[in-house]
């Protein structure tokens, strides 16, 4: 599975309940509001992306570079610069989540952090319970941070381990060992009260028994929440020169599937069900920020190649690190591109966000939120329950055999 580095008209009488439902709602929140207007407004997750990795793994097509050296305080200013341009655009929200991803965000120092996430503060006023995540790579000169990065205001930590495997990091090029990458876990444990940890699984040969081992290991370290990619071959990326030339062979659809049943039925039992494809976690312990990209809220996206959505725009920045850094110095924010989203663009992309998550989507809620007529072809969905690939109860969700043919069931209910 890719990884992450996110309906019908109601029928008149559910519409005039829903109708008088809201109406208390805006009452009850208007005196909320008069009590506490930060309270009430719209939840932002504020992406910030870093692009710089200490050399590039043969897998991954993320926006990252491998460069000799990297100016802090050059990267400071620009982030910082292109931070206020997105503040600008996108008032009278409240921070929900903080989220430095990369590219390798443990490569920063401390310092750059820090400054990033008092402008954030400065900028909007953020929820009590704000989440900052930081992606770590777990080689130990980047572990020896985490208390540091920790100080500086990060409060969540997801530690790229991969493997348990010396031969399996080898092969996905990984400048760590197994032993580093458990020391790290350590590390993050001490300096932060949330860790999650990604794990790659699926790789040429990797059979039933490979896998179950090491899930119950993974299970066993003690984090509430995991990310566990099947390794896909991206295009463009050393892997996929090495596929063409049958260097090896991915491992075949059948058991990648089993394989994904598997991490399916372990993780439940222990406790950290999927609550996105590849995502698992303790009821209450899942990223809030890669929620807000799955329930389509809005999300500023702040950095080279950083993605974001304010409400009924999609903002594209440069990628190439250089580029980004001239842009910043020309215009003070690295934008390429803001292009606007149709309200029909907005719901389809919706629903692809919202059907990789365990609870599904209200399709009716959702197209009276993005103001379309509906979401799904009603008659493609009643099929696809009747084949036990969708189920709707409140909410319209996969299956966990569904689950495994998203694609092809987007494909045919999207409308
Ligand atoms: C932005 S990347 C990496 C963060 C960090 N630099 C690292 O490598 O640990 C986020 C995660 O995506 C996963 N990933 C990237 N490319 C992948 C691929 N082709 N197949 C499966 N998982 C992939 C890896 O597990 C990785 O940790
Ligand atoms: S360290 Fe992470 S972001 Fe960098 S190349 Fe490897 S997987 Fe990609």
């Amino acid at each position: 599975m890719v990884a992450d580095c996110g309906v019908a008209t109601a029928a008149a009488g559910k519409s005039i309940t829903r109708t008088v439902r809201a109406t208390r709602i805006m009452a009850s929140s208007a005196i909320l509001a008069d009590l506490n207007p930060e309270r009430t407004a719209p939840p932002l997750a504020l992406y910030i992306h870093w692009p710089f990795c200490v050399s590039k793994c043969p897998y991954c097509d993320f926006n990252s570079h491998v460069r000799a050296s990297v100016d802090q305080d050059d990267w400071r200013d620009a982030l910082l610069a292109d931070l206020a341009h997105e503040a600008k655009l996108l008032p009278g929200h409240r921070l929900s989540s903080i989220f430095f991803g990369g590219g390798t965000p443990s490569l920063m120092e401390p310092a750059t952090v820090e400054a990033i996430i008092a402008a954030a503060r400065d900028h909007w006023p953020a929820a009590d319970d704000l989440e900052i995540t930081l992606e770590a790579n777990p080689n130990s000169a980047e572990a020896a941070k985490f208390a540091d990065l920790a100080r500086a205001g990060v409060n969540r930590i997801s530690l790229g381990l991969q493997s348990f495997d010396d031969r399996a990091l080898a092969f996905l090029g990984r400048a760590h060992s197994a032993d580093e990458g458990l020391r790290a876990l350590e590390a993050a444990q001490a300096a932060v009260e949330r860790v999650s940890f990604d794990l790659i699984y699926a790789l040429p040969e990797e059979d039933e028994t490979i896998w179950s081992a090491t899930l119950d290991r993974a299970l066993g370290l003690g984090t509430e929440h995991l990310s566990l990619y099947q390794l896909t071959i991206e295009p463009g990326t050393r892997f996929a020169t090495m596929v063409a030339r049958h260097e090896f062979e991915p491992l075949d659809a059948d058991t990648s599937a089993t394989l994904f049943e598997i991490t399916q039925e372990r993780t439940a039992g222990a406790g950290l069900p999927a609550y996105e494809i590849s995502n698992h976690a303790r009821p209450g312990a899942e990223s809030r920020h890669n929620l807000a990209y799955w329930r389509y809220q809005d999300y500023a996206g702040v950095g080279p190649g950083a993605h974001g959505r304010r409400t009924g725009m999609r903002t594209v920045r440069h990628k190439k690190p250089e580029n980004f850094l001239a842009a910043v110095e020309r215009n003070r924010h690295g934008l390429v591109e803001e292009e606007y989203v149709s309200r029909n663009e907005a719901a389809q992309e919706a629903l692809v966000m919202g059907l990789r998550l365990a609870e599904g989507i209200d399709p009716s809620a959702l197209a009276e939120r993005l103001n379309v007529d509906r979401i799904v072809d009603e008659e493609a969905v009643d099929r696809l329950v009747g084949h036990g690939l969708l189920e709707r109860g409140g909410r319209l969700r996969t299956t966990p055999r569904g689950r495994l043919l998203l694609d092809s069931i987007l494909a045919e209910i999207a409308v």
